[in-house]
């Protein structure tokens, strides 16, 4: 489905970014991995958190969605996930490809198999798979490093274990698998990335704790979950502040945004910018904490100076820096982002794809090999851009388009439901 964006001549009134991504699909793993009937609100009703509902429905749990938003779930205890007869699809989910593992590995004596689409089957699982085998599972990826990925579950061993590159992903599989494994697991990473996890199995009652770039998770006999509520997720709402940040006379309120400090790296670097968007962001902790903080957004229209992002910022920014790169076109000198490889990684490879994708629109920006660089041109020009099939690619075009003087057409804007279903009808009721 092809789309355009025209210039627009200011966003306004409130909105409410949809619920989170990385919260849901916890959420619904972890209730899968409860002993007692957990509910959910506002859990995210989009394609990859409703493939993780159907994942963890296919691993045996009961989901029961009862209201808007609301899922119940049923889950089958931390050591009893049934062996489904058919191949797990994950759909597009990488999440859900990296952190489900981490609970099938312990199924002692089960096997399963996780598939995906084109995109899922082109993004590495090695990184998942080393530490698993490490701790006694047996696992096979194609070509040792994709999808279709077979989990032959067994009792696990407890490890440390240290991530080369920083990522929620790994880190949350090595811990959800140190829950059933024979002792206490230790994750460490070479920079901070998103706590998720962590906080919600403090909230379930396991024995877990950091210190400093080590996670400690201590074997549990089962996970017992409060009713939880999902709050607006930041990566989706980061779309909306950049729009009303670079269309002048805007000024719009983005409500109940969740604001844990290690995914509002984009807000800092925004303030850095000069950007404004103002609200109750959490400050850095020392200590593990099991809640997750919301804030409104007021965002308003102004104008912004380049910035450079280092490589400790990039995991907590790092579904945003594609939209860093939009702001640096707008920007005055230059905006520079370094040490973020883990783009090519992505649904598609961020980094070529933002580079083609807004150097076609007419914007002055190179690719580096560990991220790119930008220099401001007072704005772009517009035309049209691909989103290869990745969310945030076909996002970022709709967010150019109306901040660009001829507008911009988005080859494939339907891949914006994976992660937020409502998003061109939100900005159209902002801009009219
Ligand atoms: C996610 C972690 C990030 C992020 C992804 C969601 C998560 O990936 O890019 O969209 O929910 O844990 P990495 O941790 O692999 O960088």
């Amino acid at each position: 489905m092809n789309v355009r964006f025209e210039p627009a001549r200011g966003l306004s009134g409130e909105v409410r970014a949809p619920a989170d991504k990385s919260l849901s699909h916890r959420a619904a793993l972890l209730g899968a991995m409860s002993s007692e009937p957990v509910r959910i609100e506002n859990y995210l009703d989009a394609a990859d958190t409703n493939s993780t509902l159907a994942a963890v429905q296919a691993l045996g749990a009961l989901v029961e969605r009862s209201g808007e938003g609301v899922v119940v779930l049923r889950g089958t205890g931390l050591r009893e996930a049934r062996e489904p007869e058919e191949p797990i699809d994950v759909g597009n989910a990488g999440t859900l490809l990296r952190l489900l593992p981490g609970w099938l590995a312990a199924q002692d004596g089960r096997s399963f198999t996780l598939d995906g689409d084109d995109s899922i089957r082109r993004r590495p699982v090695d990184r998942i798979a080393i530490p698993l085998l490490q701790m006694g599972a047996d696992l096979q990826a194609r070509e040792g490093r994709f999808a279709p990925l077979e989990v032959h579950g067994a009792r696990l061993r407890a490890i440390s274990y240290e991530l080369d590159v920083a990522s929620a992903q790994i880190k949350s599989c090595v811990l959800l698998a140190g829950l059933a494994a024979d002792g206490a697991t230790t994750v460490g990473e070479p920079t901070r990335s998103r706590d998720h996890t962590e906080r919600m199995l403090l909230r379930a009652g396991v024995s877990i704790h950091r210190n400093g770039r080590h996670v400690t998770v201590v074997n549990a006999d089962e996970l017992l979950l409060e009713p939880l509520r999902i709050p607006g997720d930041p990566s989706s709402a980061a779309f909306l502040v950049t729009a009303g940040v670079l269309v002048p006379h805007s000024r719009l309120l983005i409500r109940d945004v969740g604001v844990n400090w290690t995914r509002t790296g984009f807000l800092r670097i925004l303030r850095r910018m000069k950007g404004i968007a103002l609200g109750d962001l959490e400050d850095e902790s020392g200590e593990l904490v099991a809640e997750e903080p919301v804030s409104d957004l007021d965002v308003a229209h102004g104008a912004l100076e380049g910035t450079v992002v280092e490589p400790e910022e990039v995991p907590l920014a790092i579904d945003e820096l594609t939209l860093v790169a939009l702001l640096g076109c707008y920007a005055e000198g230059e905006t520079i982002v370094r040490g973020a490889q883990e783009l090519r990684l992505k649904e598609s490879d961020r980094i070529a794809g933002v580079v083609d994708g807004l150097g076609g629109l007419g914007a002055d920006i190179e690719a580096t090999e560990d991220g790119f660089a930008v220099r401001g041109t007072g704005g772009l020009r517009g035309g049209v851009i691909d989103a290869h099939g990745d969310h945030r690619m076909a996002m970022i075009g709709a967010i150019a388009g109306l901040a660009s003087r001829e507008g911009v057409e988005v080859i494939g804007m339907e891949a914006a439901s994976v992660s937020y279903p409502g998003f061109t009808e939100d900005l159209a009721r902002l801009c009219s």
